[in-house]
């Protein structure tokens, strides 16, 4: 036997047993006649303690060849320990050894495996095995395992089937690109990895499966952030005889659950905000309402003082930062120096200060007396002001990344604070000025607002929804269209001839003349869900191994060159490949 218990459980009511743990040496202290180790594995941490007077010779002796991360296994006695430590489960004993066991050595670690390590991020990507046996990644995988579960737990206690669909399949339009594999026995003909099994729901529901859910890997071929990785994985859950309400509720039961069971924290009602409500109050689609600074549209009230960048303006759209009166030239200089970066690209930032003596400073002073500049914002004293203007969807989303900028510096944006909202009715098309033609906003099965596409597509809404959490999009999902006339409209819209949309599609549209009941569904992405449930944003330290920002995983040098000696089927024309 390897071992009678873990380094996680003995406790003062152990003192007296003898015990075999087995595990890494973590650390080793050596005072001479007394050598202190900490032994870990998954459970913890246990203190060994090797007296010269009373172990052996032959443990004192082989104690000399230990190092950190030698895999050992002890056998002694638990005995009590003179400096507690309470930050330890185990932190009122030890274990006085009587005898030693090297399982395995180890080279001298790369980095330190501690919490606070002294390891960069590609050394600990590269070594990831061990970046692993650190806690505080270890217990965020364990935390995702727990996650998982209760996932399952609850979806089957509401009758969801977890069904797996295949890996390789054909294109599925989420609007990234594909990763592709060649088919050995199909020369020149590939598979698509599935950005998600979208269509392959659907079809379960043609096939009467009524409510179905997987855990499931999705491959997106897209730039990757602290929130994206090309191969993530995704709750994906599919409904029959359902309508928005039906999805919402089930799912809003769902997430209020997982964080009650697996984090203690009890959400409030979701809030719901249509789309254009969350551009116009948040510059976003995904805002993070732990915190207010709404936007105000001054687009009328700011025009026609003869200030050229206002009267030229499309739109003037800002917000108030309360008691922001505090904020000095030099922070204003600061958020003006980052609106003005590339990555957010506005011209310049306006400030006006209500200061508390009632008298009113502002960036455009020249322009506009005391009076105007409280009527316009509506200010109250200590507050300022931040405006931005131009065109209308630009100045909302580089307003929505200030305000969330400012958020942040100010501590707004509260890790033990957790607030999730709906955002419904985006519209169904998006006009892409470049390819001149339409793209699905969401995807191109989600239905439009009352089953019916308007004159104008770009002003038709979709039946879609996502799940916000602390300015996270979380999930995403639609009533789908089962209806075969409606979808060849969309696929029209969209520019898909009907011989194209027969070429990709035609498993799906003809399924639907095969009695489709009405349907729809959801998908959340786990990595994130558990991110932003520990009050994370990178995704990246809940996934085991993961890639870096490049898409490569340094560990394993992949993706690489392969022997095309023994992949003959691959060498193949490029420019099929793209
Ligand atoms: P969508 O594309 O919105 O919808 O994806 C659903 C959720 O998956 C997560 N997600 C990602 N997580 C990590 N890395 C990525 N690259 C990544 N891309 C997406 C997000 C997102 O909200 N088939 C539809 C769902 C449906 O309509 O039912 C879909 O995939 O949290």
């Amino acid at each position: 036997m390897y071992r009678t218990n873990n380094c996680g459980e003995l406790k003062i009511s152990d003192v007296g047993k003898t015990i075999t743990l087995a595990g890494w040496v973590q650390k080793i202290r050596n005072k001479g006649f007394l050598i202190w180790i900490d032994l870990r594995d998954r459970y913890g941490i246990t203190q060994l303690i090797i007296n010269s007077e009373k172990s052996s010779k032959k443990v004192i002796d082989s104690v000399k060849d230990i190092g950190r991360e030698f895999v050992i296994q002890v056998e002694g006695e638990v005995i009590k320990r003179e400096a507690i430590n309470e930050n330890i489960p185990t932190g009122e004993i030890e274990i006085l050894v009587t005898e030693i066991n090297i399982l395995n050595s180890s080279n001298v670690p790369p980095f330190t495996i501690e919490n606070e390590t002294d390891g960069g991020e590609e050394l600990r990507m590269k070594y990831r095995y061990l970046d692993l046996r650190r806690p505080a990644l270890k217990d965020n995988i364990i935390f995702r395992n727990e996650l998982t579960f209760q996932v399952r737990k609850y979806l089957k206690e509401e009758g969801f089937i977890d069904v797996e669909t295949p890996y390789l399949i054909k294109s599925t339009p989420e609007g990234a690109r594909d990763f592709v594999v060649p088919s050995r026995i199909n020369p020149g003909e590939f598979y698509a990895l599935p950005q998600s099994p979208q269509t392959f729901k659907q079809l379960l529901m043609v096939s009467g499966f009524d409510k179905y859910v997987q855990i499931v890997k999705c491959f997106r071929d897209e730039d990757l952030r602290a929130d994206r990785q090309p191969e993530f994985t995704q709750i994906d859950c599919e409904m029959s005889f359902v309508n928005q309400e039906d999805i919402l509720n089930t799912f809003e039961g769902l997430v209020k659950n997982l964080f009650k069971v697996c984090i203690g924290a009890s959400l409030e009602k979701f809030d719901r905000i249509s789309y254009a409500d969350a551009m116009e109050l948040y510059g976003s689609d995904k805002p993070d309402t732990r915190f207010g600074m709404k936007f105000l549209n001054l687009s009328e009230k700011a025009k026609g003082s003869g200030f050229k960048i206002f009267d030229s303006s499309e739109s003037i759209y800002g917000f108030t930062i309360e008691n922001g009166e505090c904020f000095s030239r030099k922070e204003i200089d600061y958020y003006t120096d980052w609106v003005k970066r590339p990555q957010i690209g506005a011209l310049g930032l306006i400030w006006i200060k209500h200061n508390q003596d009632g008298s009113v400073k502002s960036s455009v002073d020249k322009f506009f007396n005391e009076e105007q500049l409280k009527s316009m914002t509506g200010s109250k004293a200590g507050d300022l002001t931040f405006i931005i203007s131009g065109d209308k969807k630009k100045t909302l989303t580089q307003l929505g990344s200030l305000r969330i900028h400012v958020g942040e510096k100010l501590g707004l944006r509260d890790k033990n604070k957790f607030n999730a909202l709906w955002v419904t009715d985006f519209p169904m098309f998006e006009w892409d000025e470049e390819a001149k033609r339409y793209h699905a906003m969401h995807h191109p099965f989600t239905s439009p607002v009352e089953n019916t596409i308007g004159e104008d597509p770009g002003s038709t809404l979709a039946n879609a929804y996502d799940l916000v959490i602390n300015g996270n999009e979380i999930g995403g999902g639609s009533i789908r269209i089962h209806d075969q006339k409606l979808q060849e409209e969309v696929f029209s819209i969209l520019g898909f001839s009907k011989k194209e949309a027969f070429d990709q599609f035609g498993f799906l549209l003809e399924a639907f003349t095969y009695g489709a009941p009405p349907h729809g569904g959801i998908a959340f992405g786990l990595d994130r869900l558990a991110a932003v449930m520990k009050g994370e944003e990178s995704i990246r330290d809940y996934i085991a191994f993961p890639k870096n920002n490049s898409g490569r995983d340094v560990m394993i040098d992949s993706p690489s060159s392969i022997d095309t000696v023994s992949y003959t089927h691959l060498t193949l024309p490029t420019s099929d490949l793209v």
